[in-house]
């Protein structure tokens, strides 16, 4: 678990909506990942949602539009009391009419009233039927939430309870908290700046039915793509082929080949402020791809004449615009840090990551990685952890780089 989650303190609103049925889920979730959370449900909300199952999840009392005004917990003054005390507010689902509350400043309730008190950031999650999402007074709302600084996240799409296709969904609770943890992750270093990551590995296919390819599961550049999003920069990802989910809020392209990541890498070349070849691309592929499935013929070896593929990081390298900082990644198996030292000079790049995928605990398919950074004066940092901390350490060395630009 990652150590800056924890503690974090979340105001909770839930309004009353029928996606109300998914809030338990996300304060589990958050309660899972270390973090403190309080919650306000409005008078519709309490409708939807049981406050004994949010008070059990969350080990809370669970604040009801009852006691706003009460003898009993009104004089809390839980409006201004919560909103103090919480690192971020974040409202899911949020209804059209809690919407309108908020562009309005309408305080004559609980939610209100935490609403027009609150400091922190404020994150919405708008769910409802198609046509109240595009209803010309829920996108002034909208507008308006977003001009004063708040974040809305846009629904997903697809069947919704009320029996309309379209947007207006709740999303998943992973990806409500991918935005969550983004506002939450105290670094912004990257703020306006393009990063360009690849991943995973490549196919290179021998006939229709098979290829050549490594165990690389994408999960290192994954982390560094998420990671760098959470830093405020625009990200692209250029991922190979991989059991995984794209990140939230960031530019996927999927590509097979290293043909394929090749061209990804091209067009993206010339905005990318910083490109991190996470991404185990395949070196050879076969001359000639054979156009049926190869047949098994008795006793006949099959000899196949493989050919370089392109050195995407040396191109890379060779092309760098002013300005642009280009990390390499090394899994090796032997002489680790000589084949690192000797890549990261002839490609032309600013650092490289070097690893020895035989060790316990690094490289391919683990969680866990094991890293030397070697820089190009020479000096090295050794990292390792979970695949988000080594992410998030690599980071900072890529942040610290670019300052002595
Ligand atoms: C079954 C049912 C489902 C509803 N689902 C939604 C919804 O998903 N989104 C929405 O904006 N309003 C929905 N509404 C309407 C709200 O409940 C209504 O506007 C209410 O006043 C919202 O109050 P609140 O924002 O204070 O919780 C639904 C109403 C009913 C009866």
């Amino acid at each position: 678990m990652s150590q800056w989650k924890q503690n974090k303190k979340i105001l909770f609103g839930i309004s009353g909506g029928i996606a109300a049925y998914k809030a338990p889920d996300i304060l589990h979730s958050w309660i899972k990942a270390g973090c403190e959370v309080e919650t306000i449900l409005t008078k519709s909300a309490e409708e939807f949602v049981s406050p004994l199952v949010l008070a059990t999840l969350s080990k809370k009392h669970i604040w009801c539009e009852d006691d706003f005004l009460s003898a009993d917990k009104g004089w809390k003054i839980p409006h201004i009391s919560l909103t103090e005390w919480a690192d971020i507010f974040v409202i899911a689902p949020c209804t059209a009419s809690t919407l309108k509350t908020c562009a309005d400043g309408e305080c004559s309730t609980l939610l209100g009233a935490a609403l027009l008190a609150n400091r922190k950031p404020l994150v919405l999650f708008p769910a409802m039927n198609p046509n109240m999402l595009s209803h010309t007074e829920t996108q002034e709302n909208i507008k308006k939430l977003i001009s004063r600084g708040c974040k809305v996240v846009d629904p997903d799409s697809g069947l919704l309870a009320c029996g309309y296709e379209g947007k207006g969904r709740l999303p998943s609770s992973n990806i409500v908290n991918e935005h969550i943890w983004k506002e939450l992750f105290p670094k912004k270093d990257l703020r306006g700046l393009h990063v360009v990551v690849t991943a995973g590995p490549t196919h290179e296919y021998i006939d229709p039915v098979r290829y050549i390819s490594n165990p690389s599961s994408g999960k290192m550049g994954y982390a560094l793509a998420k990671y760098a999003w959470y830093r405020g920069a625009e990200v692209t990802l250029i991922s190979g082929p991989t059991s995984l989910m794209p990140p939230v809020g960031i530019n996927f392209i999927s590509v097979t080949t290293a043909e394929e990541m090749y061209n990804a890498c091209m067009e993206n070349n010339s905005t990318a402020d910083i490109i991190i070849m996470a991404a185990a691309v395949g070196d050879f592929k076969v001359e000639k791809e054979f156009s049926n499935k190869i047949k098994r013929e008795e006793n006949a070896p099959l000899a196949l004449h493989l050919v370089q593929n392109e050195d995407i990081c040396a191109k890379l390298g060779k092309m760098k615009p002013d300005g642009q900082i280009l990390i390499g990644f090394a899994a090796e198996t032997q002489n680790v840090m000589e084949n690192a030292q000797k890549k990261l000079e002839s490609k032309n790049l600013d650092m490289i990551a070097a690893n020895n995928v035989l060790v316990d605990g690094a490289g391919f398919q683990f969680d866990t990685n094991v890293l030397s950074l070697i820089m190009k004066n020479g000096k090295i940092e050794e990292i390792s952890g979970t695949k988000d901390d080594v992410a998030d350490a690599l980071l900072d060395f890529v942040v610290t780089k670019r300052q002595g630009l």
